[in-house]
């Protein structure tokens, strides 16, 4: 079966990078990417590509190219799945904030919907295609949906996680470790899982390109997220010990790191992770655990998100304490809102917890990021709902550059390791701040001596 056209419902961080360079790669290929959020098609189809709603480093120039060759972004979904032979669902899969499982569990309404539709309007027999991060088992739930309210349509049903982490969506989609597809070991799955593969076979060699059954590729992608922010909050937990016995967190995870087995990366100690997938994958992950009655294996996991959780407490309480355990009517500078670099997405971004314990304190506090909105940042803040909007924009400004916002301020946060701050004029900004100045880096990214010299209290995070 020869692929020439995919639809994939969900044109968000994963949707919209994912099908722009599968049409890149792909011209004979046509690709609409849909949503039922009109002003984010818009966004996507502006003439303008630099105002496209996601920004990733290469991402508006791939999409220069493909937009309206054979990429196409449209509110018209079921025009969409009925042209397609292959539908990728990407659409989110928070955290549930209701009912049974409430704060645990992935909250599955988005993907049951897509399903519904898909029942609905085809035609013909379909692919359709997991791109979401879903519990292990979903796909028996996707299959029994369309097998039992669709048009006696034949639809095979393939998981395909996406590995792609925000800030190098591309690289990464361009060059992947591996792309995995899970699908029925039947002849009619086989032969899907083979109409996928040449897609990816486009750019991707074959020997990077895995297949499994679809339970091992649903579980192997929360386990890769779990593994992931286990390293983190690893480092992070050794961070506190350094802090109180001499030890340099990053002289640690450098000797281990050097360590052939373990590897140098995901050892950068830091405020916690953020960003939409670790917590709520494991926190799922944590959930599907107990629901099997299999609680040592949910405790072990959560415990990764207990420890990020400490870390962000932990250097909102360490701001305080070295502030003279008062921060009330001080203003403290947050650099970097992003939950990363070369991302404006904020969720889950350790800068809102943080901000949000410091404004219980009665802080100001002024934020400068390069990509993120003051509608944004103000959203998030309310979202938390600890305190009514307007005492939320009373504690927040926002600023359109690093050297206004920490002017008059009291001490610095860095919470997001943002390239450009490392090359600041830090004696300017020193001398336009309140002494003591002081300086906590909570992405490890400055150079302390430097600082130091210049006259800062600095203080990292694990030394
Ligand atoms: P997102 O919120 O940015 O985008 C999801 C989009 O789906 C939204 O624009 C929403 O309007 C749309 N949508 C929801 N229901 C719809 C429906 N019924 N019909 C049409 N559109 C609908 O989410 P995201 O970050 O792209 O994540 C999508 C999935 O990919 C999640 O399961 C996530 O866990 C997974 N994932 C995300 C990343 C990442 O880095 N963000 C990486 C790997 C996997
Ligand atoms: C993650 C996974 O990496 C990716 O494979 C998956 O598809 C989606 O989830 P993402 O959340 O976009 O990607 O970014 P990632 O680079 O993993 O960073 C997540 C958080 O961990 C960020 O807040 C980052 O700053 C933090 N981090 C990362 C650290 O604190 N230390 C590190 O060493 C690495």
């Amino acid at each position: 079966m020869k692929i020439t056209k995919i639809c994939c419902i969900g044109a968000g961080y994963v949707g919209g990078p994912t099908m722009a360079v599968i049409a890149q790669k792909c011209p004979d290929i046509q690709v609409t990417v849909v949503d039922l959020n009109e002003q984010r098609i818009k966004d996507w189809n502006d003439p303008n590509t630099d105002n496209i709603p996601i920004y990733e480093p290469g991402l508006s120039e791939i999409v220069a190219e493909a937009r309206g060759r054979n990429l196409f972004f449209s509110t018209e979904v079921e025009k969409a799945i009925d042209e397609a032979q292959v539908i990728f669902i990407s659409v989110n899969t928070p955290t549930k904030t209701y009912g049974k499982g409430k704060g645990m569990a992935a909250d599955l309404k988005y993907i049951e919907l897509c399903a519904r539709q898909i029942a609905k309007v085809a035609k013909q027999n379909k692919i359709v295609v997991e791109k979401s991060t879903l519990p292990v088992r979903t796909a028996e739930a996707i299959k029994s949906i369309l097998d039992n309210t669709g048009n006696g349509v034949q639809f095979q049903i393939l998981s395909n996680p996406e590995f792609l982490a925000e800030g190098t969506a591309v690289t990464d989609l361009l060059n992947p470790d591996r792309i995995l597809i899970g699908g029925d070991t039947t002849p009619e799955g086989e032969e899907a899982i083979n109409a996928l593969v040449d897609v990816y076979a486009n750019w991707v060699s074959k020997d990077k390109i895995l297949t499994t059954n679809v339970w091992s590729s649903e579980l192997s992608k929360l386990t890769a997220n779990a593994f992931l922010a286990q390293r983190i909050s690893s480092i992070n937990a050794m961070s506190e010990l350094c802090e109180k016995t001499g030890a340099d967190v990053n002289e640690v995870a450098k000797a281990i790191g050097m360590d052939s087995r373990i590897g140098p990366k995901f050892l950068k100690a830091s405020v916690g992770f953020g960003g939409s997938c670790f917590q709520k994958d494991i926190l799922n992950l944590v959930y599907i655990a107990k629901s099997y009655g299999l609680n040592e294996v949910a405790d072990y996991w959560e415990q990764v998100i207990i420890m990020n959780d400490h870390q962000k407490r932990r250097f909102s309480n360490k701001i305080v304490q070295t502030l003279y355990n008062t921060v009330a009517d001080k203003k403290i500078a947050f650099l970097g809102w992003a939950f990363k670099k070369d991302t404006n997405d904020t969720r889950e971004s350790a800068a809102i917890y943080v901000a949000d314990d410091l404004i219980n304190e009665q802080a100001k506090i002024s934020v400068y990021d390069p990509k993120v909105s003051r509608n944004k940042m103000l959203s998030d803040l309310d979202y938390l709902e600890t305190r009514s909007d307007e005492a939320n924009s009373k504690a927040l400004s926002i600023f359109d550059n690093a050297y206004e916002a920490c002017k008059g301020a009291h001490a610095i946060a860095i919470l997001t390791e943002w390239d450009e701050f490392t090359t600041y004029d830090w004696q300017k900004i020193y001398d336009s701040m309140h002494k003591p100045a002081f300086l906590f880096d909570g992405r490890n990214i400055l150079d302390s001596k430097e600082l130091e010299s210049i006259g800062f209290i600095y203080k990292a995070i694990g030394s």
